[in-house]
């Protein structure tokens, strides 16, 4: 049988990675976390990575080959064969995600990656264009929202669950320029695809928006 695609979008902290993999276990099949592949594309091109132009950065993504095992939580996505890890996990690297995100030779680059992936693996695909642009036939699409302020809850939250702290007005300040970045870019914006089933999760707790997930599955 052809491979189950179930895309989950929207914007940064609204709990996308939490319900991809609880979704993931659920149907027993990895999640792909596009964000991680953006951000350890940042992260291995440094800082104004998204200055050098056409030429170099197809080179240097010519060169980066992503590979994933695991199911549910224990997805493990590598690249070049060392898995993803926390090194990608703070703002200022989301933020080199972002600016190199706006590239259409990136996007291109990843698009293919994810693809391939989703040829050979069913997957819990989470980011921003996943129902939109990569995986366009994909079974069930969900998009996920929330207000900036409860984002930013969120992301407080989950960095202090990581033993780390941040300025609540910093944060939501620093999610609110990604955002907006990657909102308006013209090349797959974030937003939700015609078929996604929206999901404002404002007020919702973790086992609503994941009942609702479920439901929007079987039903
Ligand atoms: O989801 P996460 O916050 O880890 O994503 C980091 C950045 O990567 C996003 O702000 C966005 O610019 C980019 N991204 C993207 N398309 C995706 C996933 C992430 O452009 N499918």
């Amino acid at each position: 049988a052809d491979p189950l695609i179930v895309t989950l979008d929207g914007p940064a902290g609204v709990g996308k990675s939490t319900m991809a993999k609880r979704l993931a276990r659920e149907l027993s099949i990895p999640y792909l976390d596009t964000g991680a592949m953006f951000r350890a594309v940042a992260w291995r091109l440094g800082d104004g990575a998204w200055e050098r132009g056409d030429a170099r950065l197809t080179v240097d993504l010519a060169g980066m080959e992503f590979s994933l095992s695991g199911i549910g939580e224990d997805s493990v996505l590598s690249l070049d064969g060392v898995p993803i890890g926390d090194e990608v996990r703070s703002e200022q690297v989301a933020m080199w995600a972002s600016n190199i995100a706006v590239l259409p030779v990136v996007r291109a680059s990843l698009k293919a990656a994810q693809q391939t992936l989703g040829q050979r693996f069913s997957l819990v695909a989470e980011g921003r264009d996943m129902g939109s642009v990569v995986f366009p036939a994909a079974r069930c699409k969900f998009f996920l929202d929330a207000t900036a302020d409860e984002r930013a809850r969120r992301r407080l939250r989950q960095l202090a669950g990581m033993g780390k702290t941040a300025d609540f007005d910093e944060l939501r300040e620093q999610i609110a320029r990604r955002d907006h970045q990657d909102r308006n870019r013209a090349e797959a914006p974030l937003k939700p695809a015609p078929d996604a089933v929206i999901i404002d999760t404002t007020n919702l707790g973790q086992e609503q928006v994941f009942a609702a997930l479920v439901r929007g599955i079987r039903g």
